[in-house]
């Protein structure tokens, strides 16, 4: 039996950070912001710090350290996303744990990206992203740098799995369920690390996503993506999926899901009827059981990339 956890509202995201932003270059999707801190907050331990890459408007950063982080330094790429996130919640006008740096995590080494925090960040450190990653034809991922993940959705995954692995620490990684899972966790147990916890999350597709769909319907056929399909609505749906991950050298023996046990899994979710996704509950094959959170929250009528 899974037993996953369930939960049925916003409880790290405030009524504020609910609200979109006035900048059209700040993502907004509040239920990927929300999904990326129940993953953080697998991971954060009391006094730890978060390094949070492609931080967008700022509310996750100041929800982690509302979630117990000492601090939270996030890096973003945007300008107008960082002059929003330092303007509505960084220090020293926001949260005084929160600061936010313009970089761009591709191209800096980690050394370079921990001295963009005015101050040294105390450990342990955890490394958090949550990406870019809807798989997209070159046309249209040159269109959409908020949300473009390249060919197979991962194409930032490497520069944070290598920043993770450089600083030793441990890393929440929020991807989707259509962006190649199964390569996720390859990449993730290559370079040292084991998934210990998992949220799923269920979205209907955007508009943009739906209009640029055919990476994403390539990878599905060749079975690397899940979509939800639902016999009572013809446009499809996804999975955010978060991924709460430990340096597995100090977890030697703990059994771990596989990309495979991860695809079943995601399988088993794509063929419940409702967004309680219900199908988790009928006991399953799957062989290494780690703590399971479904968020059944509801859609954001606004969304906004760029
Ligand atoms: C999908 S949004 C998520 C934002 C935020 N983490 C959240 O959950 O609300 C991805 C963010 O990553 C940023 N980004 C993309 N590529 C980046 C890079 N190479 N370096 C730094 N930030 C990047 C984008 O500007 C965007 O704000």
């Amino acid at each position: 039996m899974l037993n996953p956890a369930r939960v049925r509202s916003y409880q790290h995201l405030t009524a504020g950070d609910l609200v979109p932003p006035t900048s059209p270059r700040v993502f907004f999707e509040p239920a990927d912001t929300e999904t990326g801190v129940w993953v953080a907050r697998d991971l954060i331990t009391d006094g730890c710090s978060v390094l949070d890459l492609g931080a967008g408007s700022g509310a996750a950063a100041a929800a982690m350290a509302r979630a117990g982080a000492a601090r939270v330094h996030g890096i973003d790429s945007g300008r107008e996303t960082v002059a929003w996130a330092a303007e509505h919640y960084a220090s020293p006008g926001g949260d005084p744990r929160v600061t936010i740096a313009h970089a761009d995590f591709a191209r800096l080494t980690t050394e370079e990206l921990l001295a963009t925090a005015p101050a040294p960040l105390p450990r342990p450190l955890v490394v958090t992203s949550n990406p870019p990653y809807v798989p997209l034809a070159e046309r249209a991922d040159a269109r959409r740098p908020s949300i473009s993940g390249g060919p197979d959705g991962l194409k930032w995954a490497p520069a944070i799995i290598g920043h993770a692995r450089a600083l030793d620490s441990d890393l929440g990684l929020t991807i989707a369920s259509y962006s190649t899972p199964r390569r996720a966790v390859h990449l993730l147990r290559d370079a040292g690390y084991r998934v210990r916890g998992i949220t799923l999350c269920p979205l209907p597709l955007g508009e943009f996503t739906l209009r640029h769909l055919e990476r994403i319907l390539a990878l599905e056929q060749s079975g690397e993506a899940v979509l939800w399909r639902r016999p009572d609505d013809l446009t499809p749906a996804y999975f955010i999926l978060g991924l709460a991950c430990r340096r597995a050298h100090r977890h030697p023996d703990v059994p771990d899901p596989t990309g495979d046990d991860l695809m079943r899994l995601l399988r088993t979710a794509a063929r419940s009827r409702t967004t309680r996704l219900e199908t988790l509950d009928a006991p399953r094959q799957i062989t290494h059981h780690v703590p399971l959170r479904v968020l059944d929250l509801p859609a954001a009528t606004v969304r906004t990339h760029w």
